[in-house]
């Protein structure tokens, strides 16, 4: 069965490459559909509400958009010691979704739900990767690759209960039932027309941010870098030739 693994698909984003930097509109997007889509199951651990700001929302925003988060903080009473809860601030990072892994595993046919915060680092093939899984579920029954059909090749091929075929996942059948199923499944307030493959693509670049949001600042040093040696080269090379001049 290997043999119908896909790679994933290419994708072109706008963080690629030496020169590559976040289009914060398409970021901003995607992270629209972490929080109606995809929060209801995976938690973004290493990100604060308050890093929103460098995807260009205003501290306001910001602020709002954490204290109208769905799921609270934990906050254990300080006089009864019960455990309670309280709306999230700037300051706090996403909170979880699940109290802990059996209620994660219990919600999800008996199988943990990622942390997403760096997802787009831990895959081959990152972003890529993501929106391929999340465009890539499929029929088994009807799946054919380099002209090979599954069912052909395999007749007992079969999906257990609970499970979704998606040939992008390395042993072909995923706990994840798919998440982005109707184009306009959130409504985009940039006239963005919000396509299942345009919200998939939108999510994949949040995650990509989520997992390396210093891009931008990484590539800039390096070319500050490169300059600084450029021109420390040139002045050693003309130190060099001052100091040998007289001599024969
Ligand atoms: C796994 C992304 C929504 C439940 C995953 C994986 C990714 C992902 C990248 C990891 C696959 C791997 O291990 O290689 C997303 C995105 C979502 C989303 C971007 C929103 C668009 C959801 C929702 C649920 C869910 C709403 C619950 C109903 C799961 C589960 C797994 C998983 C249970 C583990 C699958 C397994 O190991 O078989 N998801 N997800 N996801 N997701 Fe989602």
């Amino acid at each position: 069965e290997e043999e119908f693994h896909l790679e994933p698909e290419p994708l072109a984003l706008h963080s690629d490459g030496p020169f590559g930097t976040y289009d914060y509109r398409q970021v901003q997007r995607g992270f629209q559909v972490y929080k109606e889509v995809c929060s209801a199951c995976h938690s973004l651990k290493q990100v604060a509400f308050r890093d929103l700001e460098k995807i260009g929302y205003s501290e306001a925003q910001v602020k709002a958009i954490a204290a109208g988060w769905q799921i609270e903080q934990p906050d254990v009473n300080k006089d009864t010691g019960e455990p309670a809860t309280r709306p999230n601030v700037a300051s706090d990072r996403f909170p979880l979704p699940f109290a802990n892994d059996v209620a994660a595993r219990a919600a999800n046919n008996n199988a943990i739900p990622p942390d997403l915060s760096l997802m787009a680092k831990a895959r081959e093939g990152g972003p890529a990767y993501i929106h391929s899984l999340l465009t890539g579920y499929t029929d088994p029954k009807t799946f054919t690759h380099d002209g090979k059909s599954l069912a052909k090749e395999f007749p007992d091929f079969t999906v257990p209960t609970g499970l979704h075929f998606n040939p992008y996942f390395p042993n072909l059948n995923i706990a994840m039932p798919p998440p982005l199923t109707q184009d306009g499944q959130v409504q985009y307030q940039d006239g963005t027309r919000a396509t299942v493959d345009q919200m998939s693509k939108d999510v994949s670049a949040f995650l990509m941010w989520t997992a390396e949001p210093n891009l931008a600042k990484r590539h800039a040093t390096g070319f500050g870098a490169v300059i600084f040696l450029l021109i420390f080269t040139g002045l050693t090379f003309g130190a060099y030739r001052n100091i040998w001049r007289g001599i024969k």
